[in-house]
């Protein structure tokens, strides 16, 4: 038995006596918080937490948390980690004027992704993939979704899967594997883009499923890729292996993605840069969650979604970064939060709730990840000394994790 006691925390955010499973509109600008508290861990689990009147004597680690905040770490419910090359060239085309679209019409884009996934062996996106984890715990995520979706073969999508696998056996994360084979249409089947859904239905989504490697299906349902009609068929196969779906939609155009999720009971539908009150209207109805992607909007300079109209009308936004190497190729937390108090005008407290509480929801982790709650596995942030939790957004792509706790060990 280790335990590990965190003393002196200026203020203790997100410790929870009754469990919530996630929140929602105005619900999403309240927070815990408790100043003058601590923390006890035990065997990686939150064993007490409370204010330092009642604070345990000993331990067998103790951390000063004095002037910090300690939270849950983040729960990064969308990315992209398992990569096999950056896409420097198209940033650069973008900034000389081509848009994300016409790149991905030349050949670019996802496709161009493929291409050189495809020629990667499993170990040398391994290496890439770990990295990537490496740093982005290191700015607080403990629990991750990663999305397959650059193979585009069945070969080379069994080999991403076979990646994230790999990855859930090691990390000391949580890892949840996203089968994303419609991703984009390969070249190969532009004329024939039956045969590519028929593929993917017929072929990848058996030997996905049959060999247990993905937890979700995903679709990029919009302009260019795949109609509403072909994500339903694509979302009702992947059900029949017991997939459920968490989808990309409205990044691009007001296209139907948004009521194709709902009407398919995804676990959520991210992106919606492209949302207007019909999508909202459809999505208060649903149990799907809104998943928003400001890192994404930032570095293709497309609109952001409307957060604050959404959180107004009662929905559970999530953030995510969407960590890829097209369209944000970043995980940092901290910096989309940062996004979405500035540009999508979303409090700190409902930024901090939406990449927590409900990232956690997003991956059906919300009862042992997301809060700080007795029981839960204990996966925290240490911030720098900071005055408010507003001090977190507000210094942005500064270094305001300062340690990070996986199992109640320090990173
Ligand atoms: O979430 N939109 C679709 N998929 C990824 C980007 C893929 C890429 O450009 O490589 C996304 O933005
Ligand atoms: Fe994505």
């Amino acid at each position: 038995m280790s335990n590990l006691l965190i003393r002196n925390i200026h203020l203790l955010i997100q410790a929870e006596t009754e469990q919530r499973s996630l929140v929602r509109g105005k619900e999403m600008s309240q927070i815990p918080m408790l100043s003058n508290a601590y923390v006890l861990v035990e065997n990686g689990r939150i064993k007490a937490f409370g204010s330092m009147a009642n604070c345990p004597e000993r331990a067998d680690q103790v951390l000063d948390a004095t002037g910090r905040i300690v939270l849950p770490a983040w729960c990064d419910s969308h990315t992209h980690i398992v990569f096999a090359a950056t896409r420097e060239e198209e940033f650069v085309d973008r900034i000389r004027g081509l848009s994300y679209e016409e790149i991905a019409e030349r050949g670019g884009g996802i496709l161009n992704s493929a291409r050189k996934l495809q020629k990667a062996t499993e170990e040398e996106l391994f290496e890439g993939a770990w990295g990537r984890l490496q740093e982005v715990m290191s700015m607080g995520t403990g629990a991750i979704e990663v999305k397959s979706g650059y193979g585009l073969t069945l070969e080379s999508e069994l080999k991403m899967l076979r990646v994230v696998r790999k990855l859930k056996e090691k990390s000391p994360i949580p890892v949840k594997a996203t089968f994303l084979g419609a991703h984009a249409i390969p070249m190969e089947y532009k004329s024939d883009r039956e045969a590519y859904i028929t593929l993917i239905i017929k072929e990848m989504l058996p030997r996905v499923a049959g060999e247990g490697l993905a937890d979700y299906c995903d679709v990029f349902c919009d302009k260019g890729f795949f109609t509403p009609e072909e994500t339903i068929r694509i979302l009702e196969a992947g059900w029949k292996w017991g997939l459920k779906p968490k989808i990309h939609a409205n990044e691009l155009g007001l296209t139907g993605g948004v009521q194709a999720g709902i009407a398919q009971r995804a676990i959520s539908v991210d992106h919606l840069e492209y949302t207007s009150d019909v999508e909202i209207e459809a999505l208060k109805q649903s149990n799907t969650l809104p998943t928003l992607l400001p890192g994404c909007a930032f570095f293709l300079g497309i609109p952001f979604a409307p957060a604050r109209q959404m959180i107004n009308a009662g929905l559970p936004v999530v953030l995510a970064t969407d960590f890829n190497p097209g369209s944000c190729p970043s995980g940092n937390m901290p910096f989309v939060i940062s996004l979405a108090c500035a540009k999508m005008n979303m409090l700190p407290e409902e930024a901090i709730n939406a990449a927590t509480l409900n990232g956690a929801k997003a991956m059906e982790l919300e009862k042992e990840y997301g809060t700080i709650a007795v029981g839960k596995v204990a996966n925290l942030i240490i911030t720098r000394p900071m005055m408010s939790l507003a001090g977190l957004p507000y210094a942005f792509g500064s270094k305001v994790v300062e340690q990070v706790v996986v199992k109640g060990n320090l990173v």
